[in-house]
């Protein structure tokens, strides 16, 4: 109740709670006792993986896998460009039901998003490829085992067995070992090969010679002294299997020294059409960056192309490959299937590229942060929080499935 004082001044009367009125208002949370699914519960959104994941984790594997090479632009431009979209939304559409499905290279997957390869997983966190392979699995989408794994094609396959698995693969100097896997691949039912055409030479990831990044850790002074906030990371490392590439031999040295002793910068469109030969499954070439090679690559019997700059990981300034989607459809046609990655970090980005003329897209960091962040659940919430993202934004948009995207709900801003 309020009065007017004789001063002409508000006055707002005032009484005591009762105690069963303030009971009514108290909402005390049940405690999340479990550390981990506390921690995951409060991450909102994939930077918030992230800064857990810088928590835990020493610098050099942090910074191995959220560092990209020379000034690091390949990486900050995409993010910037999916950041800078403007949507053009629809309304008073029935979006009660959205669908996220999507047909790619001939299966039904439950969103347009895949976990893309990276090398070394397990030193990220100790559950590695199994948490990738697992969560891939139960989210009903696809996982790509890196040549650079740590853990084998047949661990994979036996961890998901009813997972939809592909392989990755790097051309080796050594053909008849890159082939060796690629047979392993085929035996274990992987029913895709992915092959990554943009790394002829190391990029320069001069946040890893910096931090004297060795493979695997070395224990120096300084990385001891990094180690003491971080124990379960340490703990982990020391107490499971010794981190090694599982479909490598041995290796003690940089990553640069790695990729430059083992890839062929030799390799050329002669060996993408040897290849094709040599595998009748679906054939994905990554590392497309501009249009003609897209076209080359179709002609070469690939079954679709990844528009990627690794993740910002290889050239620096490279183009942004989302921008290219529109040329590339143009030149492909409506058919042949194009997928994107780099700089994904929201639902929203894979919405966009879906929208842009993209058929499928896939993740790196993205996930790796959810791993760090809490192993298999990390990469769970991960990709929670991905879809929660894609089907707010496509209501908001109007739109009720992927079909229904188009390039009229997206408009690029400069700023
Ligand atoms: C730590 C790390 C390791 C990677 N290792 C590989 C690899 O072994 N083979 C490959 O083809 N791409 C590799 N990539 C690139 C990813 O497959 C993907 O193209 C890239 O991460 C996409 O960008 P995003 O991290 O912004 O999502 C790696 C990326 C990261 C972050």
């Amino acid at each position: 109740m309020c009065s007017i004082s004789p001063m002409g001044q508000l006055k707002v009367s005032r009484r005591f709670p009762g105690v069963k009125e303030l009971a009514g208002l108290m909402r005390f949370r049940k405690p999340i006792l479990n550390g981990r699914k506390r921690r995951l519960s409060r991450a909102l959104t994939i930077y918030d993986l992230r800064d857990i994941a810088k928590r835990r984790t020493p610098k050099a594997p942090f910074d191995y896998t959220d560092g990209g090479a020379d000034t690091e632009s390949s990486l900050t431009r995409a993010r910037q460009t999916f950041e800078n979209i403007e949507f053009q939304p629809r309304i008073l559409r029935d979006v009660s039901i959205v669908d996220t499905s999507v047909t790619m290279l001939g299966k039904t997957m439950a969103m347009p998003i895949g976990i893309a390869p990276t090398g070394f997983t397990r030193m990220m966190q100790t559950e590695g490829e199994y948490a990738g392979a697992t969560a891939a699995r139960d989210a009903g989408i696809p996982y790509t085992l890196s040549t650079m794994g740590t853990r084998s094609i047949e661990d994979v396959a036996k961890i998901a067995p009813d997972g939809r698995n592909w392989f990755q693969l790097y051309m080796w100097k050594d053909r008849d070992r890159s082939m060796a896997l690629v047979e392993r691949a085929k035996a274990a039912g992987f029913d895709t090969l992915v092959l990554t055409v943009d790394v002829p030479v190391a990029g320069a990831r001069l946040r890893d010679v910096r931090n004297g990044m060795t493979i695997p850790p070395s224990l120096t002074s300084k990385t001891i002294l990094n180690a003491i906030p971080r124990p379960a990371w340490w703990m982990n490392f020391l107490t499971t299997d010794p981190l090694k590439f599982a479909s490598l031999d041995s290796w003690k040295g940089t990553v640069a020294e790695l990729l430059d002793s083992m890839f062929d910068p030799t390799v050329t469109f002669e060996d993408l059409n040897w290849i094709r030969g040599q595998w009748d499954g679906n054939l994905v070439v990554k590392g497309i960056q501009n249009v003609e090679d897209a076209v080359l690559a179709q002609k070469a019997g690939a079954d679709a192309i990844t528009l990627s700059n690794h993740g910002g990981r290889q050239l620096d300034r490279a183009p942004v490959p989302y921008l290219l989607i529109p040329e590339v459809r143009k030149a492909v046609g409506e058919k042949f299937e194009i997928h994107v990655d780099t700089g994904i970090m929201h639902g929203a980005d894979v919405v966009a590229a879906i929208a842009a003329g993209a058929n499928f897209t896939w993740i790196g960091r993205a996930y790796l942060y959810g791993l760090m962040a809490g192993g298999k659940e990390g990469v769970d919430r991960s990709l929670e929080i991905l879809r929660t993202q894609m089907v707010r934004t496509m209501k908001l948009l109007g739109a009720r499935s992927l079909a229904e995207l188009n390039p009229s709900h997206i408009k690029q801003i400069t700023r």
